[in-house]
């Protein structure tokens, strides 16, 4: 059960972000224990959260970084991050991001077209250099998640579709400025069984067989992120499943001798050890419900407006545990200071009876809270708070 420290937490102004560090490097030292022995990298997807202090964190563990845009390949290289341990994804890479990721001799590009991988080839010959790559392919499975985070199927724009694949191939393998180093492919983020991931191991096989039968070969596997978090209880699953994750990876994933698996995880990596933490301003009564009115908002958490998404309140006690439940309670609609209905956390929530003042933490916040964050309504952001 995480214990916030009051202490740190009473002498900043709220709201910010609380990040416990012994989880995250317990969440670490637990992958590195699964993967030990196997020939597999993990990247970070460094868009989950970008916080330098973090990212250093990855970089001493070994990690590489998942990017997609050239702010995040030079924060992943400031961080310490190699070049060559960096993959580069993303639908729209303008040409100075595509040179900077040429010129920084990064491990591959993610080619999400044909038509990105001709500009590359371009790019790459201008430059003289030879560009490595690895194709993202959009497999067509569909990841049973919400819908603005599903990203395998033929209606998302990701990946080359699997009926140019041969195309793609050709390009690359008869390029001297393409190096082909991998097959790609991410099916959508907070996947929460294990299917997924086998029919896209299989897929891969398949992949492999056909093209190995042609002499092509692909050193690089690369089966993304997406593997989801316990947002109702994130102190009964502090750390995700990734004992059964890779269970299903290895039991289902051909590797031959020399290939190589990797692995892009953000969510899963970095969601539990962060909260946001904030204050209650008022307990308003209105005609028929309180509202919780807290000095965090939208602007610093916006999967709950954006989403739907429910990320777990606990209202801290003086000794920095929740407060139970089996005490006085009282239903609130948490809302934030911002003018927007959609600024809203939980509807019809039972919390222990809050006072001015009280503290409250928004849990799994960690990913997709602090690089989401926008200055909407000109807020200013706090510093966030890193508990070692
Ligand atoms: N690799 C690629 C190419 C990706 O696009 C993503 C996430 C990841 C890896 C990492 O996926 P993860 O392990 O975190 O599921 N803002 C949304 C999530 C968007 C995910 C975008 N891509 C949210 O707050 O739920």
């Amino acid at each position: 059960m995480t214990k916030f420290d009051m202490g740190a937490i009473a002498s900043r102004k709220t709201p910010f972000y609380y990040y416990d560090m012994a989880l995250l490097q317990a969440t670490i030292d637990e992958i590195k224990s699964l993967t030990a022995g196997h020939p597999v990298h993990v990247h970070y997807a460094v868009k989950a959260n970008g916080n330098p202090d973090i990212l250093k964190v990855f970089a001493k563990s070994g990690f590489g970084a998942d990017c997609v845009s050239g702010g995040e390949v030079e924060a992943a290289i400031a961080a310490g991050i190699k070049p060559e341990d960096i993959g580069y994804a993303g639908v729209g890479k303008t040409d100075d991001e595509l040179r900077l990721g040429i010129d920084k001799e990064i491990g591959y590009f993610n080619v999400e077209s044909i038509e990105e991988l001709v500009r590359i080839e371009e790019l790459a010959s201008e430059m003289g250099k030879k560009a490595r790559v690895a194709l993202r392919v959009n497999p067509g499975i569909d990841a049973h998640t919400h819908e603005y985070i599903t990203t395998g199927l033929a209606e998302n724009k990701f990946g080359i579709d699997m009926s140019r694949l041969d195309e793609a191939v050709d390009i690359a393998v008869n390029s001297g400025s393409l190096e082909l180093v991998g097959l790609h492919s991410h099916i959508g983020s907070q996947i929460t069984i294990t299917e997924p991931f086998a029919l896209l191991c299989r897929k891969f096989n398949d992949i492999v067989e056909r093209f190995r039968a042609k002499g092509v070969e692909f050193k690089v596997l690369n089966i993304g992120g997406g593997l989801g978090v316990d947002y109702e209880d994130p102190d009964a699953n502090p750390i995700p499943d990734f004992k059964g994750y890779f269970d299903t990876v290895f039991a289902n994933i051909k590797l031959a001798p020399g290939q190589e698996l990797h692995c892009e995880f953000g969510r899963s990596l970095v969601a539990q050890f962060g909260s946001l933490i904030g204050q209650v301003i008022y307990v308003k009564q209105g005609p028929n419900k309180k509202f919780a009115i807290i000095d965090a908002g939208m602007n610093d958490l916006l999967r709950p407006a954006l989403y739907g998404a429910h990320h777990r309140i606990d209202v801290l006690g003086e000794d920095g545990l929740p407060l139970p439940l089996d005490g006085e309670t009282e239903v609130y609609d948490v809302v934030g200071p911002i003018c927007e209905s959609s600024d809203t956390f939980a509807k019809d929530e039972k919390l222990p009876v809050l006072k001015r003042g009280a503290y409250v933490a928004l849990r799994s916040a960690g990913a997709y809270g602090e690089s989401m964050a926008s200055a909407y309504n000109m807020r200013c952001r706090n510093e966030s708070l890193l508990n070692f």
